[in-house]
């Protein structure tokens, strides 16, 4: 019995898309990190587990998972965001990821970023670092201090940046396999994931070699896809016999292979659009803030989820301009709804679908995460707003409250695994 313990309050989560699961004043029995049920009345053999009850003024939600996030780029945030993709990346954001050559400058940084994520209450993240092992393993680092729990990855680039930022293909394999093997002594809350920036940045070769990599030590993958017009134009003119941008990627075994993050997705062909709909192990993953930011596009959520596709949610945090996932699901929702007023035929993102992708959708890269059904880690944020005139709300009035007009300050509590952290 001494692990078992029960959560009271109004539970709130997303186990299909469509819908809310509110369960008003009920109890969540937790055996060490995993949820046993949820329950109205305690059942007689839990009567003596340890309660903890939140009251009538709180919420309790699956925590936040960003399924896109780049941790050097978090000084960087806001900067430059009047510029497009490319221009954006050569004026600035090459110019910031040079400084973590210096592992001082990354022990300055890297515990404000983390911080960031815990107060947004972003327990879990897919993040691309920079080349520099020793201030990845820095951000590992305080990942750990924290307890939050991460995929990182070890940028690779071999072409078109300058030259501070490059590394020669056996360079950049080797330094990948080191930051492998360093991250196989973190634990299993922080793994390493295989991050070629995006086609652009990686010659054929380095890209083959990723690929066998990912396949070699099971490890899942993660880069940026057709995120910009101009973008999409290049990747044509540097791979010119692959049918697409996605073909690029699957030629090189780095699509659906493992576990396969693609950041943006907005101008996939119908061909590519066909070829991630049979794929289960393929997110394409939006992040509308960055995509407005940069007049990028907006992806048509919508058209692929009705196909079947897995789409995610990031910040893609320096171009998105905010680390909260709330803002995140609201936004998804408002370019949704402005592709809608411009053709009717695409239908808008829900309330209950955007919060499936950042909780139970992005969970399930991590494994059984983001729901609070039976033997799913019991990852959790309590949200409270202790303002007596908000007591006449719904328990779903007040997440509607929270996601489109909160902040981080309503976030009372965090779990992960069954722990406050
Ligand atoms: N494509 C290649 N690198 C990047 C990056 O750092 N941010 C975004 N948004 N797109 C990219
Ligand atoms: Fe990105």
């Amino acid at each position: 019995m001494a692990k078992l313990k029960a959560i009271k309050g109004h539970i709130i989560y997303t186990k299909v898309k469509d819908s809310f699961e509110i369960h008003e004043n009920s109890y969540i029995v937790i055996d060490d990190k995993k949820i046993v049920g949820i329950y109205n009345e305690l059942p007689d053999i839990y009567k003596d587990v340890a309660i903890i009850d939140y009251g009538y003024n709180s919420i309790i939600i699956p925590s936040f998972i960003d399924l896109h996030i780049h941790a050097p780029q978090y000084l960087q945030m806001g900067i430059g965001l009047d510029l497009e993709l490319i221009e954006w990346l050569d004026q600035y954001t090459f110019k910031y990821e040079a400084l973590f050559s210096d592992v001082n400058y990354a022990k300055k940084l890297y515990p404000r970023f983390v911080d960031a994520l815990y107060r947004e209450g972003t327990l879990r993240s897919c993040i691309f670092a920079t080349i520099h092992n020793e201030s990845n393993n820095v951000l590992i680092d305080e990942l750990k201090k924290k307890k939050l729990s991460a995929y990182v990855g070890k940028v690779n680039m071999n072409q078109n940046a300058p030259d501070d930022l490059l590394q020669s293909t056996e360079c950049s394999i080797e330094e990948t396999k080191r930051f492998i093997e360093g991250s196989n002594n973190t634990g299993d809350s922080i793994k390493p994931i295989i991050t070629p920036r995006f086609a652009p940045c990686c010659t054929s070769e380095l890209l083959e070699e990723l690929g066998e990599l990912s396949i070699e030590k099971q490890l899942p993958v993660q880069t940026h896809l057709s995120e910009n017009k101009k973008e999409v134009e290049w990747v044509k003119s540097l791979f010119p016999n692959n049918k697409n941008y996605s073909d690029v990627y699957k030629r090189h075994q780095l699509y659906g292979n493992q576990k396969t993050i693609l950041a943006h997705s907005i101008y996939l062909t119908n061909e590519e659009v066909e070829m991630a709909s049979k794929e289960k192990n393929v997110y394409l993953v939006h992040c509308p803030s960055s995509n407005s930011n940069l007049s990028s596009g907006i992806m048509p959520v919508t058209y692929y989820l009705d196909k079947g596709i897995k789409v995610g949610l990031g910040t893609d945090v320096g171009a998105g301009n905010k680390l909260s996932m709330a803002d995140v699901i609201t936004n998804a929702i408002q370019y949704s709804k402005i592709r809608h007023v411009y053709n009717e035929e695409e239908r808008v993102l829900s309330l209950p679908e955007s919060f499936f992708l950042a909780t139970k959708m992005n969970g399930s890269f991590f494994g059984k995460v983001g729901s609070f059904e039976k033997d799913y880690y019991f990852d959790a944020l309590i949200i409270r707003d202790p303002d007596p005139l908000t007591s006449c709300l719904s328990p779903l009035e007040r997440l509607q409250r929270f996601l489109y007009c909160g902040s981080s300050n309503s976030i009372v509590e965090r779990y992960l695994e069954g722990e406050i952290i």
